[in-house]
């Protein structure tokens, strides 16, 4: 069905790709890996006619073919599915579906009931329901998901491109999404499929391409390889146990973070927790039950009912992020582009955003050499892949933006880190050194809060977990009992207290 042969892009004078090849069938889904940066994303984008290439062909069903731009490549059956959603929030799904490519009646206005009819045997194709007349803002990820993947597919789409679609998704989503793709499939549709998940490889896909620092490293049936072996192919080494080992569990140590009777809202479930020095403390949970919430209620930033905060033993009242920030306290968000980054800023500035202090060279000015240096050394520990401190956060790839987030963190000198779903959309090199980072943090005499939706992750990592269920925690458990049986156990099953 498709064929890319000897790829190569170059931005500026840096060469990204340096002769890539892919070869898909129709009716596979064929794995498209490699580490934060590898370029899988902007091969993608090449085949789209998003950005052209500086050198190679890209063959459809044998013909040679010169894409001017997305809609040319759509013309040709081809559609993806961004990493970064592209919906507008305020139109429905019909609409969204159809932006920049309206149906026209007779006399030039927009058609749209043939919009709407399209948009519906589309869906019927996908084998969902979603509804159509609502501004897409109001849809769950999932169905907003589907919305993306309909309006990639015009109705002869032959090729689909999907770009990490399961980063956002709940396992239930995960599976959901699964059927529609074997549907496609089904209906000889090729699908490439980009994920950091490697289970999910095993689970859905036919054939894999590895790409390493933008070089084609190999093609093979699923069948054909492990999880280490695929892990090698990416990261050019093997790993060993990505979770540092965890340090002997202090329950004497002292509580930085007293929380009692948080309530999110007036009638809801009641929470409590303590965080200790030196501990990582994980909130796990089902995508929904609160953890994010929660965290939010704790530090003024979002809907609170009631709440007694103690910091270092003294009762507090924050107003907000800002003042968590002066007793030491910092918050990772979930969603890097809205709270977590400033992307036309340069990696230097984003790591050294309030951060000054540590530069101040005499009164008044800042040690450019030292704020540089400081932050190639912060680039370096979590492994940015980028042209330099200079480089603009926006033309990184995805997951080196998350690290970036990461690294500013790690870079600020606070006693208590709050990571949100730290690890998303990082590949499986990076992610150790992450974890190993966060160890390094914690047994300073440090603490984290890390709210995570990978079980393996918060098993691995956490000294003692919180379990949510419905917006509150439902039990804490420690050594032994942090399997996933007993947090899954609380996590659906879990009484809630409530407060008359
Ligand atoms: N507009 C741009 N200008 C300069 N460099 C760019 C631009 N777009 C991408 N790059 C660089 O190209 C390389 C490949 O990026 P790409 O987004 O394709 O990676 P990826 O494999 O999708 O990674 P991830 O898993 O993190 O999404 C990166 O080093 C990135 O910094
Ligand atoms: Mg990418």
């Amino acid at each position: 069905m498709l064929e890319l042969q000897g790829i190569r892009k170059s931005f500026g004078k840096i060469e990204v790709l340096h002769g890539v090849d892919l070869e898909v069938r129709s009716g596979e889904v064929h794995a498209l890996l490699g580490e934060n940066g590898a370029g899988k994303s902007t091969l993608m984008k090449i085949l789209c006619g998003i950005i052209p290439p500086s050198a190679g062909t890209i063959r459809i069903q044998g013909t040679e073919h010169h894409f001017a731009n997305y809609d040319a490549a759509i013309a040709a059956g081809i559609g993806i599915v961004f990493q970064e959603f592209s919906l507008i929030p305020y139109l429905n799904a019909a609409e969204n579906m159809f932006l920049a490519r309206e149906l026209r009646n007779r006399l030039g206005l927009l058609d749209r009931r043939a919009m709407r009819k399209r948009a519906g045997e589309i869906m019927q194709r996908l084998g969902v329901n979603v509804p159509l007349d609502v501004p897409v803002q109001r849809l769950s990820i999932a169905e907003q998901q589907f919305v993306e993947i309909a309006k990639a597919l015009s109705l002869d789409a032959r090729i689909l491109v999907l770009d990490e679609p399961t980063a956002t998704l709940t396992p239930t989503e995960v599976e959901h999404l699964f059927k529609v793709m074997r549907e496609l499939r089904r209906q000889g549709v090729a699908i490439i499929f980009i994920s950091h998940h490697l289970e999910e490889i095993f689970q859905i896909c036919d054939r894999i391409t590895v790409l390493r620092d933008g070089e084609f490293v190999g093609s093979c049936a699923v069948s054909e390889v492990d999880n280490d072996r695929l892990v090698e192919m990416m990261v050019g080494r093997r790993i060993e146990s990505s979770f540092p080992p965890k340090p002997v569990f202090e329950a004497s140590a002292p509580v930085v973070l007293e929380v009692d009777n948080l309530r999110i809202k007036k009638n809801g479930p009641v929470s409590r927790f303590t965080l200790r020095k030196g501990e990582i403390l994980g909130f796990a949970g089902l995508v929904g039950s609160g953890r994010t919430e929660t965290v939010l209620a704790m530090l003024s930033a979002g809907p609170v009912a009631s709440c007694t905060l103690k910091i270092d033993g003294v009762e507090k009242r924050l107003s907000g992020p800002d003042e968590a920030l002066y007793h030491g306290i910092g918050l990772l968000p979930e969603s890097r582009k809205e709270q977590g980054l400033i992307t036309s800023f340069s990696i230097l500035q984003n790591i050294s955003l309030n951060n000054y202090g540590k530069y101040r060279k005499g009164h008044w000015f800042l040690d450019l050499k030292k704020e540089r240096k400081a932050t190639q050394t912060a680039m370096d520990q979590v492994r940015v892949k980028a042209q330099g401190p200079n480089a603009r956060v926006d033309t990184l790839s995805g997951g080196n933006q998350q690290k970036v987030v990461i690294a500013r963190w790690l870079n600020h000198q606070m006693k208590v880190l709050i990571f949100d779903e730290p690890t998303r959309g990082i590949d499986v090199g990076a992610k150790a050194e992450i974890y190993a980072l966060m160890r390094e943090f914690t047994a300073q005499g440090n603490a984290i809060i890390m709210i995570s939706s990978e079980l393996p992750e918060v098993i691995g990592m956490s000294d003692r977990v919180c379990v949510f269920r419905q917006g509150g925690i439902v039990a804490t458990v420690e050594g032994e009992a942090i399997s996933s049986e007993q947090i899954m156990t609380h996590a659906t099953t879990g009484s809630i207290e409530h407060v008359a």
